[in-house]
């Protein structure tokens, strides 16, 4: 192998940049050519890519989004562009391709490593919604758990003094990982996620229970995807029924995403696209770089696609609740 590229796909996640700068050095320690492919597939059927050298990634640890810039690409889901994007890769002689982002860029990665094997491809884990399998971590996670410890420990300050009750919306369209971490940290009443259903009517006693027990101010954190219609409604059903606090609403959106990553996230994505170039140098393809007791292990793309779906730590979810009385 002799040229590889680089790619963020998908939702950014703070460490993206420390991944790409580590694929870069990693690439031309070896004697490898190093493309950077701007726009996620996008930048592929655009043909928008251009040689990196060492200096191309120079203090970008610190930085959070991604110099490569990110999309996510219809157009790749279909023959025709993931043809245009093979020819665009051969004549850039690119042999490998090292793939940051979730579970939508690795289906996007697999199909066209089946469909083109010459062209070997290695995923890395970077979504903040830690929903990947293979990877106890992914790429942002901590960054952005701290950043909603930061903005919900704020909250409670103002909550505190006005007895209040905040329903408090965290990202995870399909995971409720932010949420339950940020609930544990921040002492969340509760915790709502989309993998267990909380009855509202569970909500309600545990919430008058809080009353009865004197507590001065409440917070239940509700994840992106919980399925009892979004935290507008939750905080309108239980308006009616908790009566004693005065209730607000905060979504926290798309700050979660930005930011200068953790220490945590710079090591890991150092660690994952310095993996992800080795695998290629060792012939390896549809595998994914992840981080398993603190060890670098590969996973299949497939498997890792398969095994998908998040499992709920049920442990850390009783044990909040055991905590917050
Ligand atoms: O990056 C994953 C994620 O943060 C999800 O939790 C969220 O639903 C989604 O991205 C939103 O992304 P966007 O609004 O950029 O499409």
């Amino acid at each position: 192998i002799s040229k590889i590229a680089v790619l963020t796909s998908g939702g950014d996640a703070p460490g993206m940049n420390s991944c790409i700068r580590a694929v870069v050095r990693t690439a031309i320690y070896n004697n490898l050519q190093v493309s950077g492919i701007k726009q996620g597939y996008q930048g592929m059927i655009d043909n928008d890519m251009y040689d990196m050298d060492p200096r191309s990634v120079s203090n970008i640890l610190s930085l959070g989004g991604t110099i490569l810039k990110t999309a996510r690409c219809m157009a790749f889901h279909t023959d025709e562009g993931m043809e245009i994007a093979y020819q665009n890769l051969k004549k850039q002689g690119i042999e490998g391709l090292v793939v940051i982002g979730g579970d939508g860029t690795f289906t996007g990665a697999l199909r066209f490593s089946k469909k083109y094997p010459d062209i070997a491809v290695i995923g890395v884990p970077g979504t903040i919604d830690n929903d990947l399998y293979g990877s106890t971590y992914t790429l942002g996670f901590d960054t952005a758990t701290n950043t909603v410890i930061d903005a919900i420990d704020k909250i409670r300050d103002t909550a505190d003094a006005h007895d209040r009750l905040f329903f408090i919306e965290v990202m995870g369209r399909d995971s409720g990982a932010i949420a339950l971490r940020a609930g544990i940290s921040c002492g969340a009443e509760a915790i709502m996620l989309p993998e267990k259903a909380t009855a509202i009517d569970d909500l309600i006693s545990s919430l008058k229970d809080g009353e009865l027990n004197k507590k001065s101010s409440s917070i239940v954190i509700v994840a992106e995807g919980d399925k009892n219609g979004g935290v507008y409604d939750i905080a309108q059903t239980v308006k009616k029924e908790v009566t004693n606090y005065d209730i607000k609403v905060t979504i926290l959106g798309h700050l979660q995403r930005g930011g200068s990553p953790s220490a945590f996230d710079r090591i890991l994505g150092s660690r994952l696209g310095f993996a992800a170039v080795n695998a290629l140098i060792a012939g390896e393809s549809q595998k994914m770089v992840g981080l398993q007791a603190n060890t670098i292990v590969l996973t299949s793309l497939e498997e890792a696609l398969n095994q998908h779906e998040f499992k709920l730590e049920e442990d850390l979810l009783l044990m909040a609740d055991v905590l917050s009385i």
